[in-house]
């Protein structure tokens, strides 16, 4: 990330911390590698930004700051809560058996880390993954340093799991079945493995077809497939519609 670039915007407080989460997939090696510069001057001659800019802000000048704005408030409208998981919980509707069985197996032996109601604590947490040997990535501890964070990874949300596959911050399981049994079979025991997982979590077959039932649950059809958040046709060709 450009720091100098990044501590002049934010002397005054006027780009928060989510504007400048942009700013890390734009220019990290690993991901966009780009800088926001150069972002800024190819939407400046894209045919299409500066009157999008014009009516968003009042006038078409393109900037590092707007751009990153704009990425924020668009993220925030990405709000995820018309699951059959939601509608229970407003009492609209109700779970069947097996999905009522997996939702009391997984506040048993999931829920202390993906905590309701996003489905994360929020921490960081080794969840017994054996490291991956090609990208040697050791999780929190490369930020901080500190030998205790190794292995440990932001606990992510498990809404609308079913459709995020690969699972894990490499993308090692392909399927949901795979996951739990890394959770049953697979844990590997360290110095830094979260204490929730010590102990081995045992789940017959049945249960573990049960456990998968509640995480389907948490797919919102209504928020995967809202049009809003689809590629925006009508913006590079004016002449169809959405
Ligand atoms: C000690 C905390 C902890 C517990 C308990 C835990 N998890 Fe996780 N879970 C994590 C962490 C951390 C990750 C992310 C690991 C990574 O990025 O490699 C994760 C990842 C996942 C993922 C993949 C998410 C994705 O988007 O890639 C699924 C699915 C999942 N857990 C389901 C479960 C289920 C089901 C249980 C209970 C059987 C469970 N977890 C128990 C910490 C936990």
């Amino acid at each position: 990330m450009n720091l100098a670039w990044s501590r002049s915007f934010m002397w005054d407080g006027a780009i928060n911390h989510l504007d400048m989460q942009s700013l890390f997939p734009i220019t990290h090696p690993n991901e966009m590698n780009e800088s926001l510069d150069h972002v800024v001057s190819k939407l400046q001659s894209s045919n299409v930004y500066p009157s999008l800019y014009y009516k968003a802000f009042g006038d078409s000048m393109i900037t590092g700051e707007r751009t990153l704005k704009s990425l924020s408030q668009f993220m925030l409208t990405l709000v995820s809560a018309n699951s059959k998981y939601d509608s229970v919980m407003r009492n609209e509707t109700q779970f069947n058996e097996q999905q009522r069985r997996g939702y009391k197996l997984f506040k048993t032996n999931c829920a202390s880390c993906h905590t309701e109601p996003l489905f994360t604590n929020a921490q960081f947490e080794n969840n017994g993954l054996p490291l991956d040997s090609t990208l040697n990535d050791f999780g929190r501890m490369n930020v901080t340093h500190n030998p205790s964070d190794s292995l440990k990874f932001k606990v992510p949300t498990l809404r609308n799991i079913e459709f995020s596959f690969p699972y894990m911050h490499d993308g090692r399981f392909k399927r949901l079945s795979e996951v739990i049994t890394h959770y049953t079979l697979g844990i590997q025991q360290s110095n830094t493995l979260s204490k929730q997982l010590r102990k081995p979590i045992l789940l017959s077959s049945n249960e573990k077809v049960d456990l998968i039932a509640f995480l389907l649950t948490l797919s919102d059809r209504t928020f995967l497939f809202n049009p809003k958040y689809s590629y925006p046709r009508s913006i590079y060709f004016p002449e169809t519609k959405d």
